[in-house]
């Protein structure tokens, strides 16, 4: 379990991460998102302290990273795939950490094969390495001690499709074996796949957190899209149940759930063509809520509520 407790980075008169909490379960896969610069890198620096925390605690299974004996055992880190000698071969790299671990060589090559590095690729230098082949070395690296938590910084930045595909499977078997795993990506279509719990930070602060499922129900709020053959009839018996209702492209958007929607046709004897949950994806809801902190006017669509748990529109 990763516990963040209140944790601020000032950099001179600048905060790079601002009174930050939050918990990673194990079981659970949690993605870290935000905007370019929000601080997510800077906050996966200070769990494994390589950047000291202004304020603020940041324990991994109970203990501060620094306080754990052979770290890489229990928690595997990828935050920089490059950082690495570039004159040494990606076996190199790994026989190395193996050593230091005190692990018998045969993991590197489990860890070289679990990562599909071939024998010949595994043996050419990191400087002639491809951006995806760095990325996959990073992982065999950061689960080569066989950890209990991972934390990952943009793991699939330079996969191939084929490849993050792997990775999501890896990581949620991973996952479902108990083990934590903390991601942050950009990739937000990957992210709604794979993470059990979503942070989404924003210039430093928190903007919303929850399970994805709450995130993506707009706390809760379930809206359907329904289409029937005559809406307007259908419409105002949807508003005489008290439902929220209004009209959306060819059909109904309605402040409910598909179950009670799907209660009131069969109820009224409703002919629909079409019904479904029109839950927010994660990159409206990543834009909206990021809206004041992006760097680009344009995705500027709507007012950033201050988080999720506070917003009382109606339905989308
Ligand atoms: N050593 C430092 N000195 C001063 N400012 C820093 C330092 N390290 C990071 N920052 C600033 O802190 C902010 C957060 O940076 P960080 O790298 O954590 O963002 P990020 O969320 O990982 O962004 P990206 O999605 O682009 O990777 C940025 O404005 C960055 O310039
Ligand atoms: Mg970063």
């Amino acid at each position: 379990m990763i516990k963040v407790e209140g944790v601020t980075k000032v950099y001179g008169g600048f905060t790079a991460v601002d009174d930050v909490s939050f918990v990673c379960q194990p079981g659970r896969v949690t993605g870290f998102l935000g905007p370019n610069g929000a601080g997510k890198s800077t906050a996966m620096r200070m769990m494994v302290g390589l950047t000291p925390t202004t304020r603020g605690r940041i324990t991994i299974g109970g203990h501060a990273y620094t306080d754990i004996p052979n770290p890489a055992r229990h928690v595997g880190v990828l935050l920089d795939a490059s950082a690495q000698h570039k004159g040494r071969s990606g076996r190199e790299i790994l026989n190395l950490a193996a050593i230091t671990l005190g692990l018998p060589s045969s993991r590197v090559d489990e860890m070289l094969d679990l990562v599909s590095l071939s024998p010949k690729e595994s043996k050419r230098r990191l400087k002639n390495y491809s951006l995806g082949m760095m990325q996959r070395l990073g992982i065999a690296h950061a689960l080569l001690g066989d950890p209990e938590v991972l934390i990952l910084d943009e793991p699939a930045n330079g996969l191939d499709p084929a490849g993050i595909r792997w990775m999501r499977d890896l990581l949620k078997s991973y996952a479902d074996r108990g083990g934590t795993v903390l991601l942050s990506s950009h990739l937000l279509n990957e992210v709604e796949l794979i993470a059990d719990e979503i942070i989404l930070i924003g210039r430093g602060r928190i903007v919303a957190q929850g399970t994805k499922k709450e995130l993506l129900s707009r706390d809760g709020q379930e809206t359907a899209y329904v289409t029937a053959v005559d809406n307007a009839a259908f419409a105002a018996e949807l508003a005489r149940r008290g439902f929220p209702v209004e009209i959306a492209g060819d059909g109904l958007a309605v402040g409910t759930s598909p179950l009670e929607v799907g209660r009131a046709a069969a109820e009224s004897q409703t002919v629909l063509t079409d019904l479904r949950s029109a839950s927010t994806g994660l990159e409206d809801l990543f834009l909206e809520l990021t809206a004041d902190t992006q760097r680009e006017s344009a995705v500027a669509v709507q007012p950033a509520p201050a988080t999720v748990g506070t917003s009382n529109e109606g339905v989308a």
